[in-house]
Parts: structure tokens; C-alpha cells; sequence
């Protein structure tokens, strides 16, 4: 539906964002800082983000792909206000962030981020004290708080588990308890950080579902991944990052196009168009569809193709 850039209104955007880490021990004051690295003060070696500009369209699906340390965790932590860019700039809803007390808080009533480690964000003792936690710190009142923190559980099928204890649930499931921890707040903006990291096949397919669900109710969803077939097959927008900035934003139908970013960002075609663009060439299937999950492949292979794997495209 929505294109990389251009179309509909921006509800993130970056604008040459710099920001490189310190040091390793930022709070260590027996350092002296600024000495430690600066020999070798490349971007590379202070990581980060380096001139990072790109657009989320509202409404939009949105991934971040990168290779491990090309800066996906530092951006989404800028886009959540929990670091501020040392240069350049952010925009939300068209407004410059505000890093002050209250404007922090209005952003967080509108962007959640979903931590790669269910255990870095889960405290509480049960599910549901979990979920309510954000709600109840924003004021609201005890019916509005159990609506939300129902609807949220439902959302990400976890309603049965609400008076469970957190420590007995699986990592599929804190990472869903997580997931509606943020839904509860009915953010706008949607960042998780390789959400599917760690999942199983079939708790990777209910998280599909999950976003998709959130998708459909028009949140926009911006998430980090290394994994190029779930980019390809899932996104509207692919933003590919490189060594702390955005090397190419596209629409995802539009990637075949953009194999050589993507090969200097040493990241493989999807294997699905591997096997399209053979079948092409090997005369086997005619060019022009557009495929972009194996379902689909096996579709256009016709009925002789495969039989059905049961899921969407
Ligand atoms: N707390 C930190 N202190 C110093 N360097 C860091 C820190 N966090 C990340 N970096 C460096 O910044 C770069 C980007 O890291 P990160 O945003 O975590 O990448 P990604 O999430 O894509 O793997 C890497 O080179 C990493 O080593
Ligand atoms: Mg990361």
C-alpha cells in the first residue's frame, strides 16, 4: 500500500541523525573521555548512527534491516527519545522531538518499543500487573485501565494467562505479554527490535499474526530484523541500514531493483527471488508476477505447482 518515501504524511522521520557511544563505560568516571577510541575514532569504531535520514508513512509497515552493529537498536532507541542524536534531528507528526520532561512523556503515550529481551522490559509479578502498568501511570481510571489491558491481551492472545506469573511463561510468550504492555498504552507508533529473534516457526507465525492484526487497525509498525525473506515478505517499507545510516529506503514490491544496495549491505537476495528470478531464466515461469513469499511462488507455478502450505502471502 504505502511507498518508502513521498506518499502520505511522515509520523517518524530522521534527519541526519549523529550519535556515537562515548565509551564503554559511559558512567565511569575514572575515565577520561574522549581518549579511549579516538585514535581510531571511525564511524565504525564509535558505532551508532552516522547521517541517518529516513521516513515512516503513517499507517505503514516498516522494516529496519541490518546487519548485527549496523546501528537498528541505537535508532530505535533515538525513536522512543531514549537517546538524543548528537547532531540532526527527529520529527514526530511533523514536530521536533522534545526531550524535556513532559514532551518525553507525551511521545511515549504515542510510540511503544518492544525490547529485543522480554526480560529487560517484563517486572511485574503477574501478566495483567504487567500490562496495567502503563496505563495506570497514565492517569487513567480502574475501568479504562482493565478495558485496555483486556483488549490488549486479547490482541495478542494472551487473555487466559492474565493472572499467571510472569516467570512461568515461555519466551514467546513474555515476548507477546510485552507486545500488549506497549498495546495497552494504544501507541501510534509501534518499534520492536527483532521481535522474531529467538521464536520458533510457530511462534514466529502467531507474532505474524499478531502484527498483522495491529497492522490492520492502522498502527504504524516500524521493526528490526537481519532476516531479508521476512523483510521482503512482510514489509511495505524497507529501510536498510548500514554502518549507522540508512544506505537505501524502498518499497518492498520494489526490491529487485535494489539488489546492489542490498548486496553492499551484504545482505543476500530473499531466497524466494533467488528461485523466481531461476524459474524466469530457465523458462519455467513467465516474468512480471509479483512474488514475494514462497505461497505465492508456488501459486504462480500454477495448480501442477505445489500443494497449498496454508498460509497467506
Ligand atoms: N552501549 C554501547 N556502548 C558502545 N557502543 C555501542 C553501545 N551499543 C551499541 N554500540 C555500538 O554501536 C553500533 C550499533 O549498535 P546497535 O545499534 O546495537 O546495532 P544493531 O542493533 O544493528 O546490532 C555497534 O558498532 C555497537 O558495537
Ligand atoms: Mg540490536
Amino acid at each position: 500500500m504505502s511507498g518508502a518515501g513521498g506518499m502520505g504524511e511522515a509520523l517518524l522521520r530522521l534527519v541526519e541523525v549523529d550519535y556515537r557511544y562515548a565509551g564503554r563505560q559511559q558512567g565511569d568516571s575514572g575515565q577520561v573521555s574522549g581518549q579511549v577510541g579516538d585514535q581510531a575514532c571511525s564511524q565504525a569504531a564509535g558505532g551508532g548512527l552516522a547521517g541517518c535520514s529516513l521516513a515512516l508513512a503513517r499507517g505503514s509497515r516498516n522494516v529496519l534491516l541490518g546487519a548485527n552493529g549496523s546501528g537498528k537498536t541505537t535508532l530505535l532507541l533515538h525513536a522512543i527519545g531514549l537517546l538524543q542524536p548528537q547532531s540532526g534531528h527527529l520529527e514526530f507528526a511533523g514536530q521536533p522531538l522534545d526531550y524535556g520532561r513532559a514532551g518525553l512523556a507525551a511521545l511515549r503515550r504515542r510510540v511503544g518499543l518492544v525490547f529485543q529481551n522480554p526480560d529487560r522490559q517484563l517486572f511485574s509479578a503477574s501478566v495483567v500487573e504487567d500490562v496495567s502498568f502503563g496505563p495506570l501511570n497514565l492517569g487513567l481510571d480502574t475501568a479504562t485501565v482493565r478495558q485496555r489491558v483486556s483488549d490488549a491481551l486479547h490482541a495478542v492472545a494472551m487473555a487466559d494467562y492474565a493472572e499467571r506469573p510472569v516467570h512461568q511463561l515461555s519466551f514467546g510468550q513474555k515476548k507477546r505479554v510485552c507486545i500488549a504492555g506497549v498495546l495497552a498504552m494504544e501507541p501510534e507508533l509501534l518499534l520492536l527490535d527483532e521481535p522474531m529473534a529467538g521464536l520458533d516457526a510457530a511462534m514466529q507465525a502467531e507474532l505474524l499474526a499478531v502484527l498483522d492484526g495491529l497492522s490492520a487497525r492502522g498502527i504504524t509498525v516500524l521493526l528490526s530484523t537481519h532476516d531479508v525473506d521476512f523483510a521482503y515478505r512482510w514489509a511495505d517499507a524497507i529501510h536498510l541500514l548500514v554502518a549507522g545510516r540508512c544506505a537505501a529506503s524502498f518499497a518492498a514490491v520494489d526490491l529487485p531493483t535494489h539488489a546492489a544496495s542490498l548486496q553492499a549491505a551484504g545482505q543476500p537476495l530473499p531466497a524466494v527471488l533467488a528461485l523466481q528470478q531461476a524459474l524466469v531464466a530457465h523458462g519455467v515461469l513467465a516474468a512480471s508476477a509479483e512474488v514475494r513469499s514462497l505461497d505465492a511462488l508456488l501459486g504462480a507455478l500454477g495448480p501442477g505447482g505445489a500443494p497449498s502450505r496454508g498460509q497467506g502471502g
